[in-house]
């Protein structure tokens, strides 16, 4: 599914045995057409996951648990403290009997993390079609991000379909040797190449950074309400 406000994509993983289901990356104002969607296919919500704490979009995850009592997962690294899931590198995740597993791998943010699914992975901001995500803010490093890339997805088989968590440009699948071919940052660049293009890139801050983070923090649920005396 696409938000078009923060042109985000999310995924619905489906397990057609147990009918049990993820959400990777939900977007909040989009909850009624996910239910929708469920409801319709007659799928049990699981997980609802996070590939990194999004500064574009506040996140429906909190909302989903409080609606279908799901498990939220968010990585460790984000300082996500009521996430229900605190994923970590190497975690397995199952919907019926199929897994998905966590990978770290940061460099966008500090705790991004990307999702295998079989011979699919869901990279978030870390790769993307022809790009990757920046590299400035949310404890971000253009050589982790570099080494995240080549390392974990790039020795991934070929084959491997990467789903990325934006497309800007109308486009909704790559894979793992198309993007090692023929992605402008990463093709042929070494490391020091890619620091030096990551950090002269200078883009305006997203326009929802100080609303979406802190929400996102909490799974993009308002802060509780303190009563006072
Ligand atoms: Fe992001």
């Amino acid at each position: 599914m696409f938000d078009t406000e923060s042109s985000t994509y999310t995924y619905l993983i489906t397990d057609e045995n147990s009918q049990e289901a993820v959400l990777i990356d939900p977007v909040a104002t989009h909850i009624e057409q996910y239910i929708t969607l469920l409801n319709e296919h007659e799928l049990t919500l699981k997980y609802a996951l996070e590939t990194h704490v999004h500064a574009d979009h506040i996140t429906a995850s909190g909302m989903l648990r409080e609606r279908l009592a799901i498990k939220t997962g968010v990585s460790e690294l984000c300082g996500t403290t009521t996430a229900d899931i605190q994923l970590n590198d190497g975690d397995v995740l199952t919907i019926g009997d199929k897994t998905i597993n966590v990978i770290a791998t940061p460099g966008h943010t500090a705790g991004s993390v990307s999702f295998l699914y079989n011979d699919r992975i869901f990279t978030g901001d870390t790769l993307l079609i022809n790009g990757c995500g920046r590299t400035d803010f949310q404890g971000g490093s253009a050589e982790m991000l570099f080494e995240s890339i080549t390392n974990k997805i790039f020795t991934l088989a070929d084959d491997t379909l990467v789903y990325p968590g934006h497309d800007y440009n109308g486009r909704c699948v790559s894979s793992v040797v198309q993007e090692k071919s023929i992605n402008p940052r990463l093709a042929g660049k070494t490391k020091e190449e890619f620091i030096v293009m990551m950090n002269s890139l200078d883009l305006p801050m997203p326009k929802l950074i100080d609303i979406a983070v802190p929400a996102n923090r909490k799974c993009g649920l308002p802060e509780p309400e303190v009563v006072q005396g």
